[in-house]
C-alpha cells in the first residue's frame, strides 16, 4: 500500500471525495486513444457538448472490495462493461471495448489503492465509469467526439442505517416512458427521478417505488435499485418489465437464491395491489446492496412485509452470501470476481 489516507472508514456516507487519480480516454475521428490516468478532476469540454444539452451520456456504478487477506477485487465488472455498451448503443455513442473498460477500472483502483477501505468496515470503493458526448455541436444529433472516464470514491452503505428495513412510498410520476429509456443507465432517467425522490424523502421515506409507466399497476424499480420479494412459498420473485434497469446485483441474487439457497426463482410481473403474496421484500443494487423493505405506502395504505424493524431470515441469508462473495469470504460462482493486481 503506497500511502496512508485519513478517513473514518466506519462513518463514510455516499458523498463525493476527490481521490488521487482518474482515467480519461477520448474518441475522435472514429477511434479511441489509449487513455490515461490524470490527477485533475475537472473536465474541460465544449459548451455545445451533446451531454450538456441533449442528455447524450450514460454511466455505470460498481465497487472494489478488500478481502480478509488484503487483496482487492471487483465484482462482475464485465457485466458493467456490457451494460454500458447497451446504453451507448441506445444513444448512438461509440462502443467502449470490454477490455478497455475493465482495464480502466483496474488502473483507477490500483492508482487509488490506499482509498480501498479495509476488510470488515462495510465500506467499499465505488467506481463511476461514464461516457459523454462532447465537441462542438448544436443540432439534435450524435456528438462528433466522446469522453470515457472512470473515477472512484470510498463509500459507506447507501441507505443510512445499513441492514435495517427502510420504508418507501409510490411515486406520483414515472421515471421513464413506456418504450423509452428505463432499461438503460442514461442520465435522463435520473434527472426525471430527482423530484419523486425529494417528495418521498420530504414525506419521511427512504425513497420511492416507480410503477410501470404503461399501466401504473406493477412495480418497476425501488429508487435506484431493483425490487425482489420472497413469497409465502419461499420463491424468489423479481419484476419483469422493459423499463427496469437490468440490475447486476439482481441477476446475482437470482443465481444465489437458485444455486445456494435452492429456491425457485421467477422474473415476472409484481402487482402493487398484490403485495400480500410476499413475506419479505428488498431493494437491491450496487449502492443499495440489499436494503430490506419494511413497508410500502400506496394510496393511503401502508403495507408491511416482514417487519418494520426486523430483517427477515431469507433476506439476511441472501445478504450474507452476496456480501461474502464480494469480499471473498464465500466461494464465488465462476467468473464473478476480478482481482486487481
Ligand atoms: C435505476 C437503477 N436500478 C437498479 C440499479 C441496480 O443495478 P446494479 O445492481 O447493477 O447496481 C441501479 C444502479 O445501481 C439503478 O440506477
Amino acid at each position: 500500500m503506497s500511502k496512508e489516507v485519513n478517513i473514518d472508514w466506519g462513518n463514510l456516507g455516499f458523498s463525493y471525495i476527490k481521490t488521487d487519480f482518474r482515467y480519461i480516454s477520448m474518441w475522435k475521428d472514429g477511434k479511441w486513444d489509449d487513455g490515461k490516468l490524470v490527477e485533475d478532476n475537472m473536465i474541460s469540454i465544449s459548451e455545445a457538448s451533446t451531454c450538456l444539452h441533449y442528455g447524450q451520456e450514460c454511466f455505470e456504478g460498481l465497487k472494489a472490495y478488500r478481502t480478509k487477506e488484503g487483496k482487492i477485487q471487483l465484482f462482475r465488472v464485465d457485466k458493467n462493461a456490457e451494460r454500458m455498451n447497451t446504453s451507448a448503443e441506445k444513444l448512438l455513442m461509440p462502443e467502449v471495448p470490454k477490455e478497455k473498460f475493465i482495464d480502466a477500472c483496474m488502473q483507477v483502483v490500483k492508482a487509488n489503492e490506499h482509498y480501498v477501505p479495509p476488510y470488515g468496515t462495510g465500506a467499499t470503493l465505488y467506481l463511476r465509469p461514464f461516457l459523454i458526448g462532447v465537441g462542438d455541436n448544436i443540432g439534435v444529433k450524435p456528438a462528433p467526439e466522446y469522453l470515457f472516464g472512470v473515477f472512484c470514491i470510498p463509500v459507506g452503505p447507501y441507505f443510512k442505517g445499513g441492514m435495517a428495513p427502510c420504508n418507501f412510498n409510490v411515486a406520483d410520476y414515472d421515471r421513464a416512458a413506456p418504450r423509452g429509456t428505463g432499461g438503460y443507465k442514461v442520465g435522463g432517467n435520473y434527472a426525471s427521478s430527482l423530484n419523486s425522490h425529494k417528495m418521498a424523502a420530504d414525506a419521511g421515506f427512504a425513497d420511492c417505488i416507480y410503477l410501470d409507466p404503461a399501466t401504473n399497476t406493477k412495480i418497476d424499480e425501488v429508487g435506484a435499485a431493483n425490487f425482489f420479494g420472497i413469497t409465502k412459498n419461499d420463491e424468489f420473485v423479481t419484476p419483469v418489465s422493459p423499463s427496469i434497469l437490468p440490475s447486476i446485483t439482481k441477476y446475482s441474487l437470482m443465481q444465489i437464491a437458485k444455486d445456494y439457497l435452492k429456491m425457485p426463482v421467477y422474473e415476472r410481473e409484481v402487482f402493487i395491489d398484490k403485495l400480500d403474496e410476499f413475506k419479505e421484500a428488498g431493494a437491491c443494487g450496487t449502492a443499495a446492496v440489499i436494503t430490506p423493505i419494511g413497508g410500502i405506502e400506496y394510496k393511503g395504505k401502508f403495507h408491511v412485509f416482514y417487519d418494520e424493524k426486523e430483517v427477515g431470515p431469507v433476506t439476511k441469508e441472501l445478504y450474507r452470501i452476496l456480501c461474502g462473495i464480494q469480499v471473498g469470504d464465500v466461494e464465488a460462482p465462476e467468473g464473478w470476481i476480478f482481482e486487481v493486481k
